[in-house]
């Protein structure tokens, strides 16, 4: 059993990653006060407060640190640049020197999206990115002052799906709100992506650290799909009207920040070092349906109201 601190951990990845690991190990989640009643030790800090990093590691004395903060809406990073810096290259940075200074192993989240998604094929950890947005290249930036202050720390290019706090973050939660209100939306079916089921890619993560890999993985879903296709097989698992899912081109959707059209990402690297197969989209999927059904998402909701 190690003592696992993970930043972010009211976010997407870091609540899922939290109740994950807390199965064997001994969980500590910092998040900014939004998780009143979680089954985890939570401390409550800013971590961009001058001080906090090393205040946090002395007082916890980790044995892993996974750094799951973020801004990672892209749309809020092209309206801020500034707070995308600080967040997605600064942060990373400075929780990757203190690793380094106190001996712990460190793993970083990073995106599919450094790439330009205009590369036929897939891309493997060798290719070069080329971020087209404000939150991809501050990613990119974070990943590059990790390397340089902490070269042991591991790497995770990620693109993940699941439930969440705030039942809107993911994916999935996007078709099954609007979808099981009768409403039609638009499936992308120029954004190539490898989706990965978070519980997935936090049994990933956990297995990465006890092998002791070091450097840089795609750690992503092993099947390449479109994004209606996406919609479509969330639709069916959970009865859900797919006609309502209107296929359509990312270029005619408006958002603001670009986004890349082909993210195929390999898993080579990842199930070679790891030796095991990296789960199919199939099973994640049911995972995640299973978790439906048993009242997951009302129950991690709930960890925001305090216990009386
Ligand atoms: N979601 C995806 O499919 C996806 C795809 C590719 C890469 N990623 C990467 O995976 C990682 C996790 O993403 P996610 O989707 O779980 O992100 P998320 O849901 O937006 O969560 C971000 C977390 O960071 C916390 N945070 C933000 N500012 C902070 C601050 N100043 N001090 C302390 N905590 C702060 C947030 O706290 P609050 O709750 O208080 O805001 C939240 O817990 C990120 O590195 C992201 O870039 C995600």
């Amino acid at each position: 059993m190690a003592r696992i601190l993970i930043t972010g951990a009211s976010g997407l990845l870091g609540i899922n990653l939290a109740l994950e690991a807390k199965r064997v190990h001994d969980v500590i989640g910092v998040d900014r006060g939004k998780l009143k009643s979680a089954p985890f030790r939570v401390l409550h800090a800013n971590l961009l407060r001058s001080g906090s990093v090393n205040s946090i590691l002395d007082s916890t004395r980790p044995e892993w640190l996974i750094n799951c903060a973020a801004l990672a809406n892209l749309e809020m990073c092209e309206e801020d640049p500034e707070q995308a810096r600080l967040l997605n290259t600064e942060l990373p940075r400075e929780l990757a020197a203190a690793c380094a200074e106190r001996n712990i192993p460190f793993v970083h989240l990073s995106t599919d999206s450094v790439f330009d998604g205009t590369k036929e094929g897939v891309y493997t950890e060798e290719d070069e990115p080329n971020p087209p947005g404000v939150y991809s290249q501050t990613k990119l930036d974070g990943e590059r002052a990790v390397q340089q202050v902490n070269p042991q720390a591991i790497i995770a290019r990620v693109n993940f799906f699941g439930w969440s706090l705030g039942a809107k973050r993911s994916l999935p939660e996007f078709f099954i709100n609007n979808l099981s209100e009768g409403r039609n939306v638009n499936g992308f079916t120029d954004v190539i992506f490898c989706p990965m089921w978070v519980n997935h890619l936090a049994q990933t993560l956990i297995a990465m650290l006890e092998k002791d890999l070091h450097g840089l993985y795609h750690v992503v879903g092993a099947q390449a799909m479109n994004k209606y296709q996406f919609g479509v097989e969330v639709a069916r698992k959970f009865g859900l009207r797919e006609s309502l899912i209107e296929p359509q081109s990312v270029e005619r959707s408006g958002l603001t920040a670009k986004r890349s059209h082909n993210l195929w990402l390999s898993v080579h690297k990842l199930s070679t070092d790891l030796g095991r197969e990296i789960p199919s989209f199939s099973t994640g999927l049911d995972g995640f349906y299973t978790q439906f059904q048993q009242g997951y998402p009302q129950k991690i909701r709930g960890y925001q109201q305090a216990t009386t």
